[in-house]
């Protein structure tokens, strides 16, 4: 079965996630829906500092948005900051340090944003691809780690801001690469296989994807949507898949392409016209599965990944 999806997904992914996809998707795209204003709009966005996170922020902050840059490095952060200002004459940028796979972190930060900020757009986009299996100081394994839990931790914190504002959305930029992959709760992290931080990274999109269906489900006046950015030319492509980057440099994206459903589900007004908690690819929801795939979750098997992400936490939360 795992040789029929890669085989689907790869030909799916050669004429659809490339560049040459984007340029065939992008000519139904209609223009005026990113001509927006969004001047008084606070946005926030994780591992702002580079790729398809950096290039989202620049394209928010020539509308005018208020941006919080998250990111785990102060340099490469107030490098990125700088970059934004100078070319958007954008001032209001802001940086934050934390890295998003330490939980009690998240928790500290967000409890701290809360009392300071407001919030109408978080776009969950740091993520890593850690190909030997490694454990944070916590104990966690490091992409579950930063993909699942931090996005789960984060968004659930700030949900009550969210939830204060208006025209809300919570965007997460997730992975066509969880096509492959059936949802699996249990061995969240990833002691019981033989480690492959491919197929582990795929497996935390899979979480992600079902996280903003259920998500959804629970918190109607906030509009939820993941997405697959496409395969664009960026540092964790080029440090996390180098074979894969050898082979595929000339068809991949520009960080601005894999960016632009990001940057359509954050400020224009026809994103929120669908309906919320739906996975999209250039502008347009697309299925969550491959045909025949046999990639279907249970619901009980999505309340169970609910319920062991809530239990670590409560684990980690301060007191
Ligand atoms: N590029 C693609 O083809 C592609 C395809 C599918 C999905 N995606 C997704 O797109 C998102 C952005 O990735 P990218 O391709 O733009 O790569 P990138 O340029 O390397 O950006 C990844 C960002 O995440 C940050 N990050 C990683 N671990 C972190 C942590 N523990 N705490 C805080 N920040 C952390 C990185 O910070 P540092 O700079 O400090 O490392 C960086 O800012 C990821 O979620 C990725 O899975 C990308």
């Amino acid at each position: 079965m795992s040789w029929y999806r890669n085989c689907v997904f790869f030909v799916k992914g050669l004429r659809e996630f490339t560049r040459s996809g984007y340029e065939s998707a992008s000519r139904s795209f209609v223009p005026e829906d990113l001509e927006v204003d969004v001047t008084g709009r606070s946005f926030m966005i994780t591992g702002a500092n580079s790729g398809i996170g950096k290039a989202a922020a620049k394209e928010i902050a020539k509308r005018g948005g208020a941006l919080h840059l998250v990111c785990r490095n102060e340099d490469r952060a107030e490098e990125a900051k700088g970059e934004i200002v100078a070319e958007t004459g954008n001032q209001n940028i802001f940086v934050h340090i934390l890295d998003m796979s330490n939980p009690k972190g998240i928790w500290e930060f967000a409890e701290k944003f809360k009392n300071e900020h407001k919030l109408n757009v978080l776009i969950n986009n740091a993520g890593c691809m850690v190909n030997q299996r490694e454990l944070t100081e916590d104990g966690l394994e490091k992409n579950f780690a930063t993909n699942t839990l931090g996005t789960y931790i984060l968004t659930t914190a700030l949900l009550p801001l969210l939830e204060k504002g208006n025209d809300s959305r919570i965007i997460v930029v997730s992975s066509g690469g969880m096509l492959v992959q059936k949802l699996n709760t249990s061995d969240l992290q990833s002691g019981n296989i033989t480690f492959d931080g491919t197929m582990v990274y795929a497996q935390n999109k899979r979480q992600q994807v079902v996280l903003t269906e259920q998500w959804a489900k629970a918190h109607q006046t906030i509009h939820f949507a993941a997405m697959h950015p496409g395969w664009a030319d960026t540092p964790a492509v080029r440090s996390s898949m180098p074979d894969f980057y050898e082979k595929m440099k000339t068809k991949l994206r520009t960080e601005v392409q894999g960016a632009d459903t990001v940057i359509w589900l954050a400020v224009s007004p026809a994103a929120i016209k669908q309906a919320s908690g739906l996975f999209f690819q250039d502008r347009q929801p697309v299925p969550t599965h491959l045909p025949l795939a046999s990639t279907h979750s249970s619901p009980e098997d999505e309340e169970k990944l609910l319920k062991a992400l809530e239990e670590l936490a409560q684990h980690f939360k301060p007191t």
